[in-house]
């Protein structure tokens, strides 16, 4: 049997006749760009996010870009994010001129440590972009706690992590930004790139609304360099047909994480930890199901491949320890070097089924008994 990491097709199939219909509308229609299905779109994730303002964006990375510019944070700017993270983190701070500076995890959570952050601070620190990897919180009210008192922008990217939350209050909604993606891979999945910007505040939201399409604002008039960082009409609506969906997605892979933590409790820790099972006030989504692999992480990676099992290693660099970064001499992060090495997610996507997730289950523990 073939248990793919993702299975996208799965997840489309039972909406493939409402999808249809929403292209050849928008077909029809002929108005591919901003317009009443983007407006619906954000009015609908600003409801489900519970915040009075979101902008739909050209994609995660651009959501952060348009955040960074909408705070005011360029050259001669710090930025403190985790290093254990997707690229994009840290690569939107340098397409804002700024400079990225990075703090270390935590190894129980993946997420970015606090303490870290806060010996990271300089005069220079101007914002703070904490990660919610892997559909799990970060330590947001430390971090919010931390910024008021230093006067400092966060950013929270929720790339990974839209539906999880903390004591009901939906994860990118504490920060000024929150920002989202919807990668094929995401909680909620797009048909191609597209993002999310949501924003407490009246003023910023503008300035998010005018940046992503130019700075324009009258028609042809800029007072701001923006770009063109809009999201496309057909987006908005393919996505408007999934959101009343996202909270089901996440439920199907809260099931297939509470059955591999079941089935794994078995397997020695000295060999692999497996991912915190969230609490009650902390709703994870699951984005992904990553275990902490001890010394044989690459054979479990190669075993499971033999096998026809998908998984993936997210992340096998730190940022701190990429090639484009290295003039920034940003020092050890112990946690997030561990972490890079260790880390290993396998399938746990909501249509997996019980028949794949056995398979997997299967082989997980065939590879400890060897
Ligand atoms: C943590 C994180 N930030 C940002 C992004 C960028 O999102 P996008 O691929 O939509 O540009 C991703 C996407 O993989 C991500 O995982």
């Amino acid at each position: 049997m073939n248990v793919p990491l993702l299975d996208v097709p799965a997840q489309n199939a039972p909406l493939r006749d409402e999808l249809l219909q929403v292209f050849e509308s928008v077909l029809d229609s002929g108005y591919f760009i901003l317009g009443p299905e983007v407006e619906a779109f954000e009015k609908e994730a600003a409801e489900y996010l519970g915040v009075p303002h979101t902008i739909g964006v050209s994609s995660g990375t651009d959501a952060l870009i348009v955040a960074l510019l909408a705070a005011g944070v360029g050259p001669g700017d710090e930025v403190i994010c985790p290093s254990f993270t997707f690229f994009a983190t840290a690569g939107s701070v340098v397409r804002v001129g700024a400079t990225p500076v990075f703090a270390d995890s935590l190894e129980d959570s993946f997420n970015i440590d606090l303490e870290s952050v806060k010996s990271r601070i300089t005069s220079k620190t101007k914002a703070i972009i904490p990660v919610h990897l892997f559909g799990r919180s970060c330590e947001i009210a430390g971090v919010m706690e931390f910024a008021d008192e230093h006067d400092l922008v966060v950013i929270e990217d929720t790339a990974q992590s839209l539906s999880a939350g903390v004591d009901s209050r939906k994860c990118g909604t504490f920060g000024h930004f929150g920002t989202y993606s919807f990668f094929p891979s995401k909680n909620l999945g797009g048909y191609g790139d597209s993002g999310l910007v949501s924003c407490l505040d009246d003023d910023l939201a503008e300035k998010v609304r005018q940046l992503r399409n130019h700075g324009m604002h009258p028609k042809y008039y800029h007072a701001m360099v923006g770009g063109n960082f809009r999201i496309d009409a057909l987006q908005a609506a393919l996505l408007r047909k999934k959101l009343p969906h996202l909270d089901s997605y996440g439920e199907a892979r809260a099931e297939n994480a509470g059955y591999y933590l079941e089935e794994f409790a078995e397997l020695d820790s000295e060999q692999v930890t497996l991912p915190l099972p969230g609490t009650s006030e902390e709703g994870v989504i699951w984005n992904q199901f990553t275990l902490k692999v001890h010394g044989r992480r690459d054979e479990l990676k190669a075993h499971l491949l033999e096998s026809q099992v998908g998984c993936e290693v997210y992340y096998p660099v730190p940022l701190h320890q990429q090639e484009c970064f290295s003039h920034l001499q940003a020092g050890a992060l112990p946690v997030a070097e561990k972490l890079a090495s260790e880390a290993l997610s396998i399938p746990v996507f909501g249509e997996l089924g019980e028949e794949r997730r056995e398979r997997v289950v299967e082989v997980v523990k065939s590879f400890f008994k060897s």
